[in-house]
C-alpha cells in the first residue's frame, strides 16, 4: 500500500477556494484578457457543408476589409505534421468532414473586423452526400468501439440464460447528443517570439495541450510554454487539445511574432470543442424469482466522426455493476459525418448507466420487489469483471441511508398511486458510479522561500472545481504545517508535468505527487525549519494497489417528479445523492462538486439534446437559447451527502474523486421517478412533456 498522509489537520476541513473571490469578481484573468502587446485576432471560417471538398476560396472581399491581415486557407497554411491527430491537423487538405469543420481563418486588428470579413469569404464547394443520422439499423456503418478498452466482453451463455429467466427485461434505451457548455468559451491567446511557442489557452492540461501541438507542429515540447491559471469549466471539452488551439498557433506564425488572439463564439463549441455521442442501448437483464440477476448484456450503438475515433466506453460501468454468471458487453460505432465526439462529464459512464439503471426499475417490478431490494441482492463481493475485490464498495450503504433520509419507506410500490391536483406525483432511484483512475508521471516542487512559506507548485489545472485549495490542504498536512503557510501555484507548464484535469483524477494524481515530494522534503531537510531555499521535486510512486483491487466510487441517487397530467409538464423538486467517494478533503468543495454533477445531470434528464438538422448535417440549436441547460428554477432542493468512508488503497490521501459521479445515475433516477408518477416507462432522454400524453 502506499504511504499515507499522517496528519489530517487541514484535510477535512472547509476553507474557501482560493480563487473564488478573484473569480466572482472578475478579477481572475482567463486565457483571453491575458495582456498581450498588440495583438491580433483570428475568427474561423467554417464549412458550410457536411461532406465532400473545397474547390477554392474567394478571400478578395474580406481581405478588403479595413484591418484584416491575411486569410488563411488551405492553400496557404504553413504546413503541419500530419498522420496523428486528423482533427488538428487543419488547413493541410481541401476536404471537409463534417459541417463547422475549420477550412479557413481571418486574422485582423479586432474581433469585429475578422468576424465581419470571415462572413464575406466565398467558398466554392465540391459536395458529397453526407450521412449524420446515428440508427441502429445500418449494420454496414459500425466498427467495433476500439481505442482505450475491450470493445466487446462475454462471459457464459447470455441468450440461453435469458431464454430461461424467471423474469426478464430486453428494450432499447437512448441517450441525446449533449454539449460541454462551459460558462468560459474555447480560447487561445498565441505568441511565437525566439524561444518558441507560448499559449495561453483555457485547457483542463497544460502538459497534455503542450504535447498535442507539440507533435503538430513537430516542435521540441521544450519550446513550447502553456498558461492556463484560472479556467472557467470545462467539463471535458478542454482536456483534448481542439483545432482552434491549432488555428490561433498558426495565425500567430503567419503574423511572425504579433501575438494572435481566438475565441469560439458560443455557436463554434457546439462544433469545434466536442461532445457526447448519443447512444443507443440495447438492455437485457434476466433475473430468478428472487431477482437474482442470472444473465446481463448491454449492447451500444453510438457515433463517431470520420474523422478521428472516439469510442465512448457506454457499457463500461455495466461491467462492474452487478455480477451475473452469463454476461455480454458490445459497442458498435457509426463513422457519421459529424463533428468530433468527445469527453462530456463522466464520458460513457454517464449515458451508459441511463439504459441499465432504467431496465434495473423495470426489473423490480417484473420480480415483485423494491427497487432499491433489487440492487441491494446484486451487490457482488468482487469485481466482477476482474474478479479482484474492490478496495471498498460501500454502495449498499449509500442506498439505505439514502433511503431513509428520503423517505422511501413511505412510498407506494406500485405506479400511479398519488396526485395533488394537477400534479402525478413520484420517486424513483438510481445507481452511480465512477472508477478511480490513476494516470502516472505527475510530479510536484516543494520550496520552502525567504517569506517563510513552503511554495508547491504542480502543472495541474483548476477549471473551477476547487483543486487548487485542496492541494493545499494536502500539502499543508503532508508537510506537517498550517494551510496558511502553503502556497500553490498551478496552471504552467513551467511547473512539474501534472496529468489532465480530467476522469476525476486531479486529486488523487496531483495529491499524491504532492504527498510524495512532501515526504521526501522532510527526508531531506528535516522536520524543523528548513532554511530558505530549500527545495525538493519528486513523481508521485506508483501505486501497486491499483494492480490488487477493483477501485471505483459508488452513490445512490434519489428523485422525486411531479408530472402535469394536463400538460406532461415535468418537474424535480426534489433530487438526492449519497456518494461513497473516500475521504472527503473539502466538504464545502465536494458538495458543490456532487451538487454540480447533479444538476447536470437533472438537466440531461429533462433538457439537452444537441437536434441534428439531417438535411443540413448541423446541430441546429446550437446556442443556450435553444439548446437548454438547467438553471436555478430546475432545481427547487438538491442534497448531496456522503457516507465517511475510508480506502487505504486508492492513494495516500484515500481520495476516489468527486467531479463526475454526481451526474451518473441522476437522469435513470429521474426518469425511474417519472415512470413511478404516471405508469409511464420512458426510455429515451430527455424526458419531455410530450411522453406523457
Ligand atoms: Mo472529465 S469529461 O474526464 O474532464
Amino acid at each position: 500500500m502506499t504511504r499515507s498522509i499522517e496528519r489530517v489537520a487541514a484535510v477535512g476541513t472547509a476553507p474557501e477556494r482560493v480563487d473564488g473571490r478573484a473569480k466572482v469578481a472578475g478579477k481572475a484573468p482567463y486565457a483571453y484578457e491575458h495582456p498581450v502587446e498588440r495583438p491580433a485576432y483570428a475568427h474561423p471560417i467554417q464549412a458550410t457543408i457536411a461532406a465532400g471538398r473545397v474547390r477554392g476560396i474567394d478571400t478578395a472581399r474580406a481581405l478588403a476589409v479595413d484591418g484584416v491581415h491575411t486569410v488563411l486557407t488551405p492553400d496557404n497554411a504553413p504546413p503541419l505534421r500530419r498522420g496523428q491527430d486528423a482533427e488538428l491537423e487543419i488547413l493541410q487538405a481541401p476536404d471537409v468532414a463534417f459541417r463547422g469543420q475549420i477550412i479557413g481563418c481571418v486574422v485582423a486588428d479586432t474581433p469585429e473586423a475578422a468576424r465581419h470579413a470571415a462572413d464575406l469569404v466565398a467558398v466554392d464547394y465540391e459536395r458529397r452526400d453526407h450521412d449524420v443520422t446515428l440508427a441502429s439499423d445500418r449494420p454496414d456503418l459500425y466498427r467495433p468501439g476500439e481505442v482505450s478498452h475491450e470493445a466487446d466482453t462475454e462471459d457464459g451463455d447470455v441468450d440461453a440464460a435469458l431464454a430461461g429467466a424467471a423474469a426478464r427485461v430486453e428494450a432499447e434505451y437512448r441517450t441525446a447528443r449533449n454539449h460541454n457548455n462551459p460558462l468560459e468559451p474555447h480560447t487561445t491567446v498565441a505568441v511565437w517570439d525566439a524561444d518558441g511557442l507560448t499559449l495561453y489557452d483555457s485547457t483542463q492540461g497544460v502538459h497534455s495541450l503542450r504535447s498535442a501541438v507539440a507533435e503538430v507542429f513537430d516542435l521540441d515540447e521544450s519550446r513550447i510554454r502553456v498558461l492556463a491559471p484560472y479556467v472557467g469549466g470545462g467539463f471535458g471539452s478542454k482536456g483534448t487539445a481542439h483545432a482552434h488551439v491549432v488555428l490561433a498557433a498558426l495565425a500567430a506564425k503567419r503574423m511572425s511574432g504579433r501575438p494572435v488572439k481566438l475565441a469560439l463564439t458560443r455557436q463554434q463549441t457546439f462544433t469545434l470543442a466536442g461532445y457526447r455521442t448519443p447512444t443507443v442501448q440495447r438492455v437485457a437483464l434476466g433475473a430468478d424469482t428472487d431477482g437474482r440477476i442470472d444473465a446481463l448484456a448491454v449492447d451500444v450503438v453510438e457515433q463517431t466522426s470520420r474523422v478521428k475515433a472516439f469510442a465512448e466506453q457506454t457499457a463500461l460501468p455495466s461491467r462492474t455493476m452487478y455480477a451475473a454468471p452469463h454476461r455480454r458487453t458490445t459497442h458498435r460505432m457509426a463513422a457519421l459525418d459529424v463533428p468530433v465526439t468527445s469527453w462530456m462529464r463522466a464520458p460513457g459512464v454517464c449515458p451508459g448507466m441511463f439504459g441499465p439503471e432504467v431496465a434495473m426499475d423495470e426489473l423490480a417490478e417484473r420480480c415483485g420487489l423494491d427497487p432499491i431490494e433489487l440492487r441491494l441482492r446484486n451487490e457482488p463481493d468482487r469485481d466482477p469483471e476482474t474478479g479482484k475485490p474492490y478496495s471498498t464498495r460501500n454502495l449498499a450503504e449509500c442506498l439505505r441511508g439514502g433511503a431513509r433520509r428520503f423517505g422511501w419507506d413511505a412510498r407506494p410500490a406500485a405506479p400511479r398511486q398519488t396526485r395533488q391536483g394537477e400534479w402525478w406525483i413520484g420517486t424513483g432511484v438510481a445507481s452511480s458510479t465512477y472508477p478511480v483512475h490513476h494516470a502516472p508521471g505527475s510530479a510536484a516542487r516543494i520550496e520552502r522561500r525567504a517569506d517563510g512559506r513552503y511554495h508547491v507548485g504542480v502543472g495541474a489545472v483548476d477549471i473551477g472545481t476547487g483543486a487548487w485549495t485542496v492541494l493545499g490542504q494536502i500539502a499543508a498536512d503532508a508537510l506537517g504545517v498550517d494551510r496558511e503557510d502553503v502556497v500553490v501555484t498551478v496552471g504552467d507548464t513551467a511547473l512539474p508535468f501534472a496529468s489532465v484535469a480530467g476522469g476525476s483524477s486531479g486529486t488523487t494524481n496531483w495529491g499524491s505527487a504532492i504527498v510524495a515530494a512532501a515526504h521526501g522534503f522532510r527526508a531531506r531537510f528535516g522536520d524543523d525549519d528548513p532554511p530558505a531555499g530549500s527545495e525538493h521535486t519528486e513523481s508521485a510512486p506508483e501505486n501497486p494497489d491499483t494492480e490488487r483491487f477493483a477501485m471505483h466510487a459508488f452513490g445512490a441517487q434519489f428523485a422525486e417528479v411531479h408530472v402535469s397530467a394536463d400538460t406532461g409538464e415535468i418537474r424535480v423538486p426534489r433530487l438526492l445523492g449519497v456518494f461513497a467517494a473516500g475521504r472527503i478533503v473539502n466538504p464545502r468543495l465536494a458538495r458543490s462538486q456532487f451538487l454540480g454533477g447533479m444538476t447536470m445531470g437533472l438537466s440531461m434528464a429533462l433538457h439537452e439534446e444537441g437536434v441534428m438538422d439531417e438535411r443540413l448535417g448541423m446541430v441546429v440549436n446550437h446556442d443556450l437559447a435553444e439548446y437548454h441547460v438547467a438553471t436555478n428554477a430546475d432545481v427547487p432542493s438538491v442534497e448531496a451527502e456522503w457516507i465517511d468512508e475510508h480506502d487505504p488503497h486508492v492513494n495516500p490521501m484515500g481520495t476516489k474523486g468527486i467531479g463526475e459521479i454526481g451526474i451518473v445515475g441522476t437522469a435513470a433516477a429521474v426518469a425511474n421517478a417519472a415512470y413511478h408518477a404516471t405508469g409511464v416507462r420512458v426510455r429515451e432522454l430527455p424526458v419531455t412533456a410530450d411522453r406523457f400524453l
